[in-house]
């Protein structure tokens, strides 16, 4: 089995009836929403959900799950939710996807994340895999030159394959952050980018994460709790 799929299965296990539950995107969350869905179909759960992105939520359609507005809800028991990068303190590069606003604000609002990656996504440092930062797109190229500035790497718009820019579901554009190397001082970057005028969200998720679950390609998985001071 994918090893994406055998962490999302059991994250999945632990949703019950009567919970809000988040959903995540990409390709990780599109597992655990397939598990959710057929779960859904063959038991008598009742479920209120919200998507952290259209895709996900008219995937979570195609199993009648239903859906509710994220004004109706203010807590969530569990979202479930992939990542692109993830440390040895729970902490997370999230965004290739495109939907990291809405995923940090639904893991913000979250009692239990669970962050379901397979065993290529666990890294000794933050870094590697550029930082999706959303910004306004009227100012884009202002804040484009700030980030530079005060990082001193180049910050990419990110583009669709036609060229165009790639807007996020809110409309956003995303500039990808080069470092290619251990993020400086991940605790307090978030605060750093967000003096930006510009910049609406980033991918850093700090904090956020309460349990992680590991799929490995030899077919075993890992789950761990994070440490109260870390989730
Ligand atoms: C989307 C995300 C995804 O969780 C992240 O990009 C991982 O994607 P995948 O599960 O396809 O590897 O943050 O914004």
């Amino acid at each position: 089995m994918n090893p994406k799929q055998i962490a999302a299965e059991l994250a999945v296990s632990y949703i019950h009836t009567g919970m809000t539950i988040g959903l995540g995107t990409g390709s990780t969350a599109a597992f655990a929403i397939h598990a959710l869905g057929q779960r859904f179909q063959a038991e008598d759960l009742t479920l209120r959900c919200i998507a952290t992105s259209h895709e996900s939520e008219d995937l979570g359609r195609t199993y009648g799950l239903p859906f509710v507005d994220f004004a109706a809800v203010h807590r969530f028991d569990i979202t479930i939710d992939g990542a692109d990068e993830v440390d040895s303190q729970f902490r997370l590069i999230k965004g290739g996807g495109g939907a990291l606003v809405r995923e940090k604000i639904v893991a913000a609002a979250t009692d239990t994340e669970i962050i379901i990656v397979d065993e290529t996504k666990v890294k000794a440092a933050l870094g590697a895999f550029p930082l999706p930062v959303a910004v306004l797109p009227y100012a884009w190229e202002w804040t484009q030159a700030r980030l530079q500035d005060k990082f001193g790497v180049p910050a990419h718009r990110r583009s669709l394959p036609s060229g165009l820019p790639y807007l996020t579901d809110d409309s956003l554009y995303l500039l990808d952050m080069a470092f290619a190397g251990p993020l400086p001082n991940p605790d307090f970057m978030e605060a750093d980018l967000k003096t930006i005028v510009g910049v609406v969200e980033c991918g850093l998720f700090v904090g956020l994460c309460q349990r992680l679950i590991i799929g490995y390609a030899d077919g075993h998985v890992e789950e761990k709790a994070a440490p109260p001071t870390m989730g």
